[in-house]
């Protein structure tokens, strides 16, 4: 009787099995994490970035992340950052074509550095929490206001289908303290259940 050939380890390991996440398909579980690749001279999406990420999708990862990019143009820690601005499409459209031609998916960190960013980038005093000041910088940034918040938060705006909004809209989320700890929780009313980490209803 013929024996059967061994699965190698790479066959049987989760880590390399295919995934949807939120409907895109990854090749696998491996995800180059944002990690600043000091590439976005001028606030661009250059040909090094575009070709480090190529670089990183040929080798045979399912997902590779680019880093720190600015919802706004006050959220810049550097002059050689991203910040999501209409003159960096075509930019981004190229790094995802690049990306997906080498069998992966593509995914952006957006963030907004608040305190920590730099006044001499964004021209004036950055957006902070509260009035403090910045030992890194040597600055001292300015209370964000109402209007500041809406604002910011409008920053990071996504797009999601209708039913997504429907449990979205539902969603409270609260800073909650007990003697344990604090943090942020999510409530989602509609919940079934709960994966038990994030605190909320997630199900
Ligand atoms: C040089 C460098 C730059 C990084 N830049 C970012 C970044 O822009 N955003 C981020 O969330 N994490 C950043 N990180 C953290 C990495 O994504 C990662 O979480 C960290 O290096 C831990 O993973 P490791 O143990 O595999 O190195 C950076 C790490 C390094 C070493």
């Amino acid at each position: 009787m013929k024996a059967e050939p061994m699965a190698t380890a790479t066959e049987q390991s989760l880590l390399f099995s295919p995934l949807v996440l939120d409907g895109a398909l990854l090749r696998n579980r491996v995800v180059r994490s944002g990690c600043f690749e000091g590439m976005s001279q001028g606030g661009a999406v250059t040909e090094s970035l575009i070709e480090h990420h190529r670089g990183v999708a040929s080798g045979g990862v399912g997902m590779t992340t680019l880093s720190y990019c600015s919802v706004s143009e006050d959220g810049r820690a550097f002059s050689h950052e991203l910040w999501m601005s209409p003159a960096i499409l075509e930019g981004l459209s190229q790094f995802t074509q690049a990306v997906h031609t080498e069998g992966a998916a593509a995914s952006i960190q957006l963030g907004h550095c608040g305190f920590f960013a730099s006044p001499s980038v964004i021209g004036r005093r950055p957006l902070g929490a509260s009035p403090k000041s910045c030992l890194f910088r040597l600055s001292y940034c300015r209370e964000m206001t109402a209007l500041d918040i809406e604002q910011k938060v409008d920053g990071f705006s996504v797009y999601y289908d209708e039913e997504t909004k429907e449990v979205l809209d539902a969603c409270t989320v609260d800073f909650v303290e007990t003697p344990y700890g604090s943090g942020l929780v999510v409530n989602n009313p509609n919940a079934s259940g709960s994966c038990g980490s994030c605190g909320g209803g997630c199900h």
